[in-house]
């Protein structure tokens, strides 16, 4: 099966209560890991790729990977820039193959934030086939690229700016910020994790039927970070967003939950504990081939337990 666009997916999570997973993907294991799971549940999926991901990997082998995962399986499965900052950037994945592209201007005021999703809408729509677009609305805390976004500079999406926005740029789907964040430290020691779910009301009540995106969703699951603590690693104070409020807005508007940190902590986790029982071993694939079956696993688990999309495919 060719890569397809999210646009079918999307309805059919939408009206079916359920989200599909965006995982990002940077090497072979990962990609195996995330898309055996997938077969096995019958799960449709979405790899995603950062910036960072194309420089650590090349564009071009990331591309092969997941077309050789498409000969793997008759999945449907969507290849998408993740956080794009630039026309640019969308352009040249538009051009090399990806089915969609997300151009997250939502650093920019709402003018600039528009203009330059407007412009990335307009090439993407007007290939053949027609790439898909994700808009962000709203600034989440964390890390992306590097770049670190403090508690102070983020800001949760103003539903006001909803309707105007989605209309003026075309957009397909769009994030917003509701109190997820990227990175393992999602809330502070002692803070109660808490999502604004009175804003996914009052946007999905001004979208009706329209893809919301949740980025910073992983959950920090606590097997691993005592894992990682245990084989010599030091998260101190590590924390996710609770898979319960992730299952509730996948019956919501969200369609789209995003998954980076979980990964790298199951792959981490088992690579720890690898290498610390195992002293002796250096061939590579003694420790990847666990780190890949815990990928596999973490996946399992967010498609059962989170994501509510096996047998969707
Ligand atoms: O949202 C960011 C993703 O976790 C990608 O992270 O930019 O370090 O590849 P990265
Ligand atoms: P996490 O850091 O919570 O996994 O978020 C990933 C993400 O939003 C990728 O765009
Ligand atoms: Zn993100």
């Amino acid at each position: 099966m060719p890569l397809v666009t999210s646009s079918e997916m999307f309805r059919k999570a939408y009206e079916g209560g359920y989200a599909i997973g965006a995982f990002n993907v940077n090497n072979m294991e990962i990609i195996q890991g995330i898309v055996n799971a997938a077969k096995q549940l019958r799960a449709p999926l979405i790899l995603q790729v950062s910036a960072g991901a194309r420089k650590y990997a090349n564009q071009t082998y990331l591309v092969k990977l997941v077309e050789a995962a498409l000969i793997d399986s008759d999945l449907p499965i969507v290849l998408h820039l993740d956080h794009g900052d630039s026309f640019e950037l969308c352009k040249d994945c538009i051009d090399n193959g990806f089915s969609s592209v997300m151009i997250d201007a939502s650093h920019l005021p709402f003018e600039e934030n528009t203009a330059l999703t407007r412009r990335v809408v307009d090439y993407a729509h007007s290939r053949d086939p027609a790439v898909v677009v994700e808009a962000e609305l709203g600034r989440l805390e964390g890390v992306e690229d590097d770049i670190r976004v403090s508690a102070k500079d983020a800001s949760y999406t103003d539903p006001g700016q909803v309707e105007e926005f989605v209309t003026r740029t075309g957009c397909d789907s769009l994030a917003i910020a509701i109190g997820t964040s990227h990175g393992a430290y999602k809330f502070k020691p002692g803070q109660k994790p808490e999502l604004r779910f009175d804003i996914l009301e009052e946007v999905a009540r001004r979208l009706p039927g329209f893809p919301i995106v949740l980025h910073g969703a992983s959950s920090v699951l606590p097997q691993y970070v005592e894992t990682i603590n245990q084989y010599g690693g030091s998260m101190p104070d590590a924390t996710g967003i609770p898979e319960s409020m992730l299952r509730k807005a996948a019956s919501m508007a969200v369609c789209k939950i995003n998954i980076d940190t979980d990964l790298r902590m199951a792959m981490t986790a088992s690579i720890r504990q690898y290498m610390s029982l195992n002293p002796s071993h250096f061939d590579p694939r003694q420790y990847l081939g666990p780190a890949r079956q815990a990928i596999e696993e973490l996946v399992n688990h967010k498609i059962v337990n989170v994501l509510g999309c096996a047998g969707k495919a």
